[in-house]
């Protein structure tokens, strides 16, 4: 079992909204600082956050004409990593300075997410699918919602908090939409999708409060995809609601995660404040109890996965394998995961 982090695919590492025009973010992905900045021209690049020259982050620099300035000495890097000037070189001083190269990141962004490809030296991106889309909303898309949190746990652990629907009734208690005491059986089938599985279309349980809020005709879908984000996706006659949920380890022992909530229904503003508050509860829920998590795993107990509540664990784990082993062996993926249907009290 793969319980590692995963190299050659796309984290999220910021939101659109975190690198203002002309300004810099620096994140921590698999323990590496990134610096994401952002040029004149709005192009968004990502580049190892240390100076070559003496290894201060250039996230306490500044950009100047679309290039990051180190705070110690003032060299200057473009977005592809190659410095351009350094200002302490005197006439005649022949060293070529776009010999001095800072590593790079790829970057997508789009519908107001920044992934950052984390890979090996040499793999090409091309060879695995691009970051997952809202499909029915545009490009340009911006998110209505957001919250940013740091979970305390390796991304394994986040993960499989994030798929869990057995643990709705004991974290996410509260009057306002379940208990212990509405729990019924569920029945929901699921399918395999790109390096992921879907819970397909259906329309959501008698006792999912919280749906009841957008009313009409709605349905619901959540899909995961490697390397761990969740999207569901909930249709409301020809409108759409979707809750992203994006994680990025940090290190083996902490994990971002990135919550963005999009939507085209134009009433939905009105409760906007509501909404703002319940997906901040719901997630410090979660956060709260992978806090308290922590305290047993310091021990390092063996642990366990059921069916058919945690097959889903089951099935991350299995894609993680495949994930690694396609890479390896250099032939196509074969998603582990068949279409099925599981059972479970929630
Ligand atoms: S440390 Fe960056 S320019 Fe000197
Ligand atoms: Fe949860």
């Amino acid at each position: 079992m793969h319980t590692g982090t995963l190299r050659n695919v796309w984290y999220v590492g910021a939101l659109t909204s975190q690198v203002p025009v002309s300004g810099l973010k620096s994140v921590l992905i698999l323990n590496e600082p990134v610096l994401l900045f952002r040029d004149s021209h709005g192009k968004t690049s990502a580049l190892r956050d240390i100076c070559p020259h003496r290894g201060i982050p250039f996230s306490y620099g500044r950009v100047v004409k679309d290039q990051v300035e180190c705070p110690y000495h003032g060299w200057k890097f473009d977005g592809g990593g190659v410095c351009r000037e350094i200002p302490s070189l005197c006439s005649g001083q022949d060293l070529d300075c776009t010999k001095i190269k800072v590593k790079t990141y790829p970057v997508i962004e789009r519908q107001g997410l920044i992934w950052v490809f984390m890979g090996e030296k040499g793999f090409d991106p091309a060879r695995i699918p691009e970051p997952p889309l809202m499909n029915s909303l545009p490009l340009d898309v911006k998110p209505r919602l957001h919250e940013i949190a740091t979970f305390e746990c390796h991304v394994d652990h986040a993960v499989i908090g994030l798929m869990d629907p057995a643990h709705g009734p004991y974290i996410h208690k509260s009057w306002l939409w379940r208990s212990e005491k509405s729990m019924i059986e569920k029945t929901k089938r699921f399918g395999p999708v790109d390096h992921g599985f879907r819970m397909l279309q259906h329309k959501p349980s008698a006792n999912s409060k919280a749906y009841k809020i957008l009313g009409g005709e709605i349905t619901t879908e959540i899909t995961f995809r490697l390397p761990g984000v969740r999207i569901e996706h909930i249709r409301v006659g020809k409108r759409n609601f979707y809750s992203f949920t994006g994680l990025t380890p940090v290190n083996d022992k902490q994990t971002v995660i990135h919550q963005v909530m999009y939507w085209d229904i134009p009433w939905l503003g009105v409760i906007k404040p509501f909404l703002k508050w319940f997906m901040h509860y719901f997630l410090y829920q979660d956060i709260d109890a992978v806090n308290k998590q922590q305290e047993g795993l310091k021990f390092d107990p063996s642990l366990m996965l059921i069916r058919d509540a945690d097959t889903q664990a089951k099935w991350y784990y299995a894609l993680k394998d495949e994930w690694e082993n396609h890479l390896k062996e250099n032939r196509e993926f074969r998603n582990p995961v068949k279409e099925t249907e599981l059972r479970w009290r929630s």
